[in-house]
């Protein structure tokens, strides 16, 4: 088997010190670029299997490039050359997520046998991808939902997200907020593409044309934003959407998708596809009656025991009380949010997830419990991430205060 390979550097000489060394019949020297914008274009045409690059301690553009050949082009291989192994060059260059640098080969002989590795190790975890294709259980898809706007989905949607690709866990985020979706503001991102334009080029998706619509986010959550303008949203079906999520759950450990205060066709795909539905309520009678009904709609599509009931913004100063919402939407919470307007919002306005500005912050630590409560597969058998007895307490509280009001 030939493995072609592309060498890119904006020296000449650098192009044929690389070519010289590679004499072995099995590789394959199918082009060389300088770098720059044009290259992607000349990878896309070759399709190498590796593409070879220098990386100095600036090295700026050739992560860059490293990045984006990663994203778009996660079949073809980056090895990185160096002149000396530094760890903060090596950093570097893990952060961009090439995980192939060594230091200038000092013979064919040793060369050929690394890019021969590079290439078989890359091929088996793709293989072994391709394989699993039709086991669902390799991927948790979750749907936030909840029944009115400005409950904070998207607030738990992306941190929830970044919380995970913490764990080292692969995250896709999805905006299907086809409207108003602003999880591009709540990350400081600004997406190329979008969901729209991934519906409106791509006829027969697979993953890599679908990665190459989503945005990176500096902690490793792949996003798929919603469309820049809302006359857009009309052209993602419910199909596409569909098939979409089948294509993310074979690559992604975590597929969160984020969704307007309503049910449409599209949200009813989303949730239908999910393992788990993040169903966010609040302590008002208003957001618990559109809560209530939402939760019988679920129960007619069949879904209700996907459904974690989520209450955000928490508060003990509320004249509903944690306990009540249980009482009254006949769900049990599975987990609570707290207050904390100052974090939530300063996080909002800076565009970083408050879960990586404000760590050690309440909000951070009950984000924290819920992913955590994912990994360990208690959203799958329903086990609660919150303090129960708290609320038992206040069940007891509550009968002390009938009997009190009996004996008046
Ligand atoms: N636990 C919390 N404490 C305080 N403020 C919060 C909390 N959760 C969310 N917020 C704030 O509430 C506002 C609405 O949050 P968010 O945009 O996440 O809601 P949403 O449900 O996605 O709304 P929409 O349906 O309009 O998309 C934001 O300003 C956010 O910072
Ligand atoms: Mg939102």
């Amino acid at each position: 088997m030939k493995i072609n390979i592309m060498i890119i550097s904006k020296f000449e000489n650098k192009i044929e010190e690389v070519k010289n060394l590679i004499i072995d019949e099995e590789l394959v020297v199918v082009g060389a670029a300088p770098g720059g914008s044009q290259t992607l274009d000349k990878i896309e045409n070759l399709s190498p299997d590796v593409v070879i690059m220098f990386l100095d301690t600036q090295g700026g553009d050739v992560l860059n490039l490293t990045e984006r050949i990663i994203l778009h082009k996660p079949r073809t291989h980056v090895i990185l050359l160096v002149e000396y192994m530094e760890v903060d060059i090596l950093q570097k260059a893990n952060k961009a997520g090439a995980h192939n640098v060594i230091e200038f080969p000092k013979s064919p002989k040793e060369f050929a046998e690394y890019i021969k590795s590079v290439h078989y190790n890359e091929m088996i975890r793709i293989n072994s991808l391709n394989e699993n294709q039709n086991i669902a259980w390799t991927s948790r898809v979750v749907t936030v939902f909840g029944a009115k706007g400005g409950l904070g989905k998207t607030t738990i949607a992306t941190n929830l997200a970044v919380k995970l690709a913490e764990q080292k866990k692969k995250v896709a985020l999805i905006d299907l907020d086809l409207q108003f979706g602003d999880i591009h503001v709540f990350l400081d991102i600004e997406p190329a593409d979008t969901i729209s334009e991934l519906a409106q080029q791509v006829f027969t998706p697979n993953i890599d044309s679908v990665r190459s619509y989503m945005t990176v986010h500096s902690s490793g959550v792949h996003v798929l934003c919603a469309p820049k303008s809302p006359e857009y949203a009309e052209l993602v079906s419910a199909e596409k959407v569909q098939s979409l999520l089948s294509i993310l759950r074979t690559y992604y450990d975590y597929v969160i998708i984020d969704t307007p205060p309503y049910f449409s066709d599209v949200t009813i795909t989303a949730i239908e596809a999910s393992s788990t539905i993040l169903f966010v309520t609040g302590l008002d009678i208003s957001i618990l009656k559109n809560s209530k009904l939402s939760l019988s709609l679920m129960d007619s599509l069949q879904q209700r025991d996907k459904v974690r009931l989520i209450v955000n913004r928490a508060v003990d100063i509320s004249s509903i009380t944690i306990a009540d919402v249980q009482k009254i939407i006949g769900c049990p919470i599975w987990a609570k949010i707290p207050s904390d307007y100052k974090v939530a919002v300063t996080a909002l306005n800076r565009g970083i997830p408050f879960v990586i500005s404000s760590a050690g912050s309440k909000l951070s630590q009950s984000i924290n419990k819920v992913a955590k409560a994912l990994i360990s597969g208690a959203d799958d058998i329903g086990i609660q991430c919150i303090d129960d007895k708290k609320i038992h307490k206040r069940r007891k509280l509550f009968g002390f205060l009938r009997k009190k009001n009996e004996y008046i």
